[in-house]
């Protein structure tokens, strides 16, 4: 199936740029029929909410290895979650962390929901969160949209409407090119695109699998964009 050529320019760059963090499948695993963990992929996602990568690493590993699995942190009690969690901030993700391993548990049998819909449904996951556990664990073709990829994306398209209106457009644009066999990997790219190359300030546009299609860049002010509105 022949994809997007800017979903195409974009995977290709991330096969050989993507970051290696502890939740992540490789590329390279993927191929080999190696799946992502949904329940890695929502705590690692919860975690990353509000925290940057560097932080979550380790809480994650800890984690992990202490609860491998949803049915291990639905046992655990909110207390020890807590304490374990202490330093990431923002507790209120940590009791929705409980109560959604323990809906997963009781309700779908250890089993997470696998559309963005069921996601939703479940305690402490938003769109994003919905959106992205939808498609890096699950494959489907979720339009995934953070802070990074706002950025990125308001970039290619010049897209000058100020956020928070312009992410409609943004949601609209991106459907258009989101790869239907590799939409995870689609957005996570994203992600590391807009935290490695197209920085806030000073982006490195000359390394940018984008540099041809952008048209911000076109324009020679990436860094006018987003547009926010002013106060
Ligand atoms: N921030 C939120 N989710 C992320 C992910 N899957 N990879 C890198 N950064 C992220």
């Amino acid at each position: 199936p022949t994809l997007p050529p800017k979903a195409e320019r974009l995977l290709a760059w991330y096969d050989r740029h993507h970051r290696v963090l502890p939740w992540r499948i490789s590329p390279a695993e993927a191929a080999r029929g190696v799946r992502a963990d949904p329940y890695r992929i929502w705590l690692s996602e919860v975690m990353l909410q509000q925290t940057t990568v560097e932080a979550v690493k380790k809480y994650f590993l800890a984690f992990t290895e202490r609860w491998p699995d949803v049915l291990a942190m639905a046992a655990a009690s909110e207390d020890d979650i807590l304490r374990a969690w202490a330093g990431l901030g923002y507790y209120s993700r940590a009791r929705n962390l409980k109560k959604c391993a323990d809906t997963v548990a009781q309700q779908f049998g250890g089993q997470f929901p696998d559309t963005e819909e069921g996601l939703r449904a479940l305690p402490g996951v938003g769109a994003y969160t919905a959106a992205a556990i939808a498609a890096i664990a699950f494959n489907r073709p979720a339009v995934v949209i953070d802070g990074n990829i706002e950025r990125v994306v308001t970039r290619l398209y010049r897209i000058d409407t100020p956020l928070p209106q312009a992410k409609s457009e943004i949601r609209t644009e991106l459907a258009k090119i989101v790869p239907a066999d590799r939409p995870g990997d689609f957005a996570q790219a994203l992600m590391d695109l807009g935290s490695s190359i197209c920085t806030p300030r000073r982006p490195t546009c000359i390394l940018c699998p984008f540099k041809d299609d952008c048209q911000a860049l076109a324009l020679d002010e990436p860094e006018r964009f987003p547009v926010k509105k002013p106060k």
